[in-house]
């Protein structure tokens, strides 16, 4: 596949780094063990990696504890996970246009039991003004919801500002940061959130399968688990341990996807995520500036600086739906990207690009070099000089 060009990080990081995959072939050939369950030595070691990846984790995002932080199968999973804190009693919750349907679908869903939802638009620049958000509070607001960066166009939120006006009134803070986690540095203490969901397999490099949400402390007594079964842990009661991490984590665990998650934490570090971003920053700037000379080639955003954004950019080519212009990309010139509305359906209402079909999201990652941004730049400027 050394051909193929994959620009479509935003989805999931690809390929995971040689010691993830190296790590993950060991353990199914000559261990494919059960952890947390088994007295046995082997079974023990298996797991303490794990708590190891974990500890690793709430280190880089600066936890509380290495228990505030509960693994999950996906980024989707932690969301809803984290909106259990609604409860099931009516309420009002606050998004920005920028968020997931991982957010946006299961609050739809909580409209049933009365939940309202007031979203708010970002400004000209894309960024909510946290100014905005504060006027959209009212006596019912339960939670603000804040994507930490869009997976449409890569506009970073401020997040802190945000958080710091919810703590003040009250209200809980939840941050998606599905595309920040492992590309910018992240201090939950710092930024002020109650709620921290993203998944592992983008930026930290684990496999599809893996995920995290982090609670602050005293928050577990809010949030009911979503699923109750064996932990593993006080196995003689019949009710589920109130101990973090142990009361979200029931069942087997997805011991390949976790043991690949702690190998991939081992290379990673502050610097690491910082050099991390400053590449994405290099990757986007070079990109916008190839892009931007090419007629009938429209980016979303082109002017946000370079700080303001992770590796994440939408286009649209003139008179061409993104799925055409996808599908072409990948047949002819064996460059991988993705079409359509990106599962985030208010951002392209606000960017205007919900009649065009959506747009053609291009996202970077450790791996991506520039000369494939040369080669797409090249690819899209033969596609939309050929209509
Ligand atoms: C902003 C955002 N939130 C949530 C998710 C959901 O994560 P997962 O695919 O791990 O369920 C994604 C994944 O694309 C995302 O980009």
């Amino acid at each position: 596949m050394d051909d193929v060009i994959y620009l479509d990080h935003a989805a999931t990081s690809a390929p995971k780094p040689e010691r993830v995959a190296a790590r993950i072939a060991r353990y199914l050939q000559m261990e494919g063990l059960s952890a947390g369950r088994g007295s046995y030595r082997r079974a023990v070691t298996i797991g303490q990696e794990i708590e190891g990846g974990r500890k690793k984790l709430a280190s880089l995002i600066h936890a509380e504890s290495a228990d505030r932080v509960v693994f999950t199968t996906s980024g989707t999973e932690a969301l809803n996970l984290a909106l259990g804190c609604l409860g099931q009693e009516p309420g009002h919750v606050i998004v920005t246009s920028w968020e997931h349907n991982s957010v946006l679908r299961p609050l739809a869903a909580a409209a049933d039991r009365g939940v309202t939802i007031t979203e708010v638009e970002p400004g000209a620049d894309g960024r909510t003004d946290p100014g905005d958000v504060r006027a959209a509070i009212t006596s019912e607001t339960k939670l603000i919801c804040c994507v930490h960066a869009s997976n449409v166009t890569g506009v970073i939120q401020p997040v802190g500002e945000i958080c710091q006006l919810a703590k003040e009134r009250g209200i809980l803070s939840l941050i998606d940061a599905a595309q920040t986690v492992g590309h910018l540095p992240i201090d939950v203490q710092e930024m002020g959130c109650s709620l921290l969901a993203a998944p592992c397999h983008k930026g930290l490099l684990a496999p599809l399968g893996t995920g995290f949400l982090y609670l602050q402390p005293g928050l577990e007594d809010r949030i009911p688990p979503l699923q109750f079964g064996g932990t593993g842990t006080q196995s003689e009661q019949a009710v589920q341990p109130a101990e973090l991490p142990y009361r979200y984590e029931s069942g087997s665990r997805n011991v390949p996807g976790l043991i690949g998650l702690a190998a991939s934490l081992e290379a990673m570090s502050p610097e690491s995520i910082a050099d991390d971003a400053a590449h994405q920053r290099e990757l986007t700037a070079f990109c916008l500036d190839r892009l931007k000379g090419i007629p009938g080639v429209t980016v979303s955003l082109p002017d946000l600086p370079g700080e303001l954004r992770v590796g994440v950019l939408s286009l649209n080519v003139e008179g061409q739906d993104p799925r055409v212009v996808g599908t072409i990309l990948d047949e002819y010139f064996q460059i991988e990207v993705r079409t359509g509305f990106h599962c985030a359906p208010q951002a392209h209402q606000w960017l205007g690009t919900a009649e065009l079909g959506g747009t053609v999201r291009i996202s970077f990652g450790s791996t991506t070099s520039e000369s494939e941004i040369e080669k797409l730049a090249d690819a899209l400027q033969q596609i939309a000089g050929s209509f």
